[in-house]
């Protein structure tokens, strides 16, 4: 598909007033990307010889998010409208033959929808293409009236529509191809005739079909797919598609989800035939996923490449980590900022890694933090091993090796290195480093105090004979003769307590 005649204009200067947010409309995000991106990305495949965004609110930002896939910008600053957009873009435009129109905020067509659109326009020497759909419930979108022989007329805004109108379910998509050449006079001539003072795109439509230029409309095959994001139930609705639409491709491809309404899957996202997917679940970003995993309920992967047959076990949050064949994690883990886990290296539950390298079989079962760590194969990390990586100003490494046993509740304090096949002993606070095949053991020794417990109960049992039914009776008797006496003003004496016992 190459097109080297065209352009793509894709509108994109507008607040969004509808969405009543400080950010702009085609920078809200659905289907795990912002609205302008995924339009810009649905164009790219057809190779036209420009893409060209129209920016203005937030042009620096939507600039940011559009260029790095090749596109360029063109600022209109005041936005005037959706014609007014194609007019500022008529220098950048150039020496085009067909511009293809599609606004920002209509993130759902797909490439193919756009190149028939094209194919019709060209078969059909038109001056305007118009991709239409179908609407059960057609509120806020332009009508599309036809001739009695079916030829379009014009484009009605909601806001100028009569009562028979309003009953016509054919509406603009406001994806378009117009024939340059025809659409700059026509463009000249608008006028702002609206309640917006603005000048429409969808004017130039019955300018066209008035000087007989043919006008074509083109049905689109799935309504959904010209759906556009003026309002918040609308974008929640566009983003309710996009992860169907994703969700369908995975499962086409071999992946099982159970509850998938339940399950976001961003449009990168990659996963292997028979890998089953929980309830729940969210694969966002760049991740990609081998063959015969399994992912928990409740996990939640970012940018995480996991190899084939790794079980993430529920409530994971995984981000920017690498996880080999066979690994295993979870439940309640959390890898972050470059967790690498080799083959069969198991992290079990209330365990967080980050920027550590866990190699082949190493296990890290329960409760520990592994930060800036470099652990050996086969090595076992007892529950509620902590490295001490942070002195308050700077982080450091530690550096454990192969076949090391780490006793439970140990505090390695960094940098620090463990040799291979040596032993921290439980509960130890380690401050230097342990040779290979060696004990560290750094802790208090343990005192032993034979009958200790036995005599403190039975002195306890002694007071405690003490307070019969009748001591309390006194007791509530004296505090209330006490309260009836007018407070003296004296001081009273602080009654002599005695020393609670050990
Ligand atoms: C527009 C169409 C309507 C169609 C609907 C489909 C017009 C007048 N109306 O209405 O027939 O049914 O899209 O979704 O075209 N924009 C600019 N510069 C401007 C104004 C808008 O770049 O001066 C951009 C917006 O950022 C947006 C796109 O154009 O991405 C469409 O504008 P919007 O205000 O959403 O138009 P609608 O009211 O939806
Ligand atoms: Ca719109």
């Amino acid at each position: 598909m190459r097109n080297n005649d065209c352009v793509v204009v894709v509108l994109a200067a507008g607040k969004g007033t509808r969405l009543k947010s400080a950010l702009a409309k085609v920078l809200h995000r659905a289907g795990g990307g912002s609205l302008v991106e995924h339009v810009v990305r649905a164009a790219m495949p057809l190779k036209p010889r420009a893409i060209t965004v129209i920016v203005g609110h937030q042009a620096e930002d939507v600039a940011a998010v559009v260029e790095p896939l090749g596109a360029e910008t063109v600022v209109q600053q005041p936005q005037n409208g959706t014609g007014h957009a194609m007019l500022v873009a008529k220098r950048a435009i150039g020496r085009a033959k067909i511009a293809i129109v599609i606004p920002g905020d209509a993130p759902l067509v797909r490439t193919e929808t756009l190149a028939n659109l094209l194919r019709t326009h060209r078969n059909g020497n038109a001056a305007a293409t118009i991709l239409t759909a179908v609407l059960h419930d057609p509120t806020g979108y332009g009508r599309i009236v036809r001739r009695g022989d079916g030829r379009v007329t014009a484009i009605v805004e909601e806001k100028s529509t009569d009562e028979e109108a309003r009953q016509i379910n054919e509406v603009n998509s406001s994806i378009y191809c117009f024939t340059l050449e025809k659409l700059w006079p026509a463009l000249a001539k608008l006028r702002p005739n609206n309640v917006h003072r603005e000048l429409y795109l969808t004017d130039a439509i019955a300018l066209l079909n008035q000087q007989d230029d043919a006008v074509l409309a083109e049905v689109a095959p799935d309504p959904h797919e010209i759906l556009g994001c003026n309002t918040r139930a609308e974008l929640a609705e566009v983003d309710r598609l996009f992860r169907a639409r994703k969700r369908a491709v995975v499962m086409e491809a071999g992946v099982t989800i159970y509850m998938p309404q339940s399950v976001l899957i961003d449009p990168e996202v990659e996963i292997g035939a028979d890998t089953i997917i929980e309830p729940s679940v969210h694969l966002l970003g760049k991740t990609r996923i081998g063959a015969r995993c399994k992912i928990g309920t409740g996990s939640i992967l970012t940018d995480t490449v996991l190899g084939d047959g790794v079980t993430i076990k529920p409530h994971c949050l995984i981000s920017a980590s690498r996880l080999a064949d066979a690994t295993a994690v979870g439940p309640f883990a959390h890898l972050r900022d470059g967790a690498v886990l080799l083959e069969r290296a198991k992290v079990g539950n209330f365990v967080e890694v980050k920027k550590s390298v866990l190699a082949n079989g190493v296990k890290a079962m329960h409760l520990s933090y592994l930060g800036d760590a470099r652990i050996g194969a086969k090595t076992n990390i007892g529950a509620g091993t902590i490295t001490c990586n942070y002195d308050g100003r700077q982080k450091h490494p530690t550096f454990i090796g192969k076949r090391v046993f780490i006793g439970s509740d140990s505090a390695l304090v960094a940098p620090v290195r463990i040799g291979d096949g040596a032993y921290v002993a439980a509960g130890s606070t380690i401050t230097e480093n342990v040779p290979a095949d060696a004990l560290g053991i750094a802790r208090g020794r343990q005192v032993v105090k034979p009958g200790w417990a036995a005599a403190r109960r039975r002195e306890s049992g002694r007071e405690g004979h003490r307070d019969t039914e009748a001591h309390r009776k006194r007791r509530i008797q004296k505090r209330k003769s006490r309260s009836r006496k007018p407070r003296s003003r004296k001081p009273r004496k602080k009654s002599s307590r005695k020393k609670s016992r050990r």
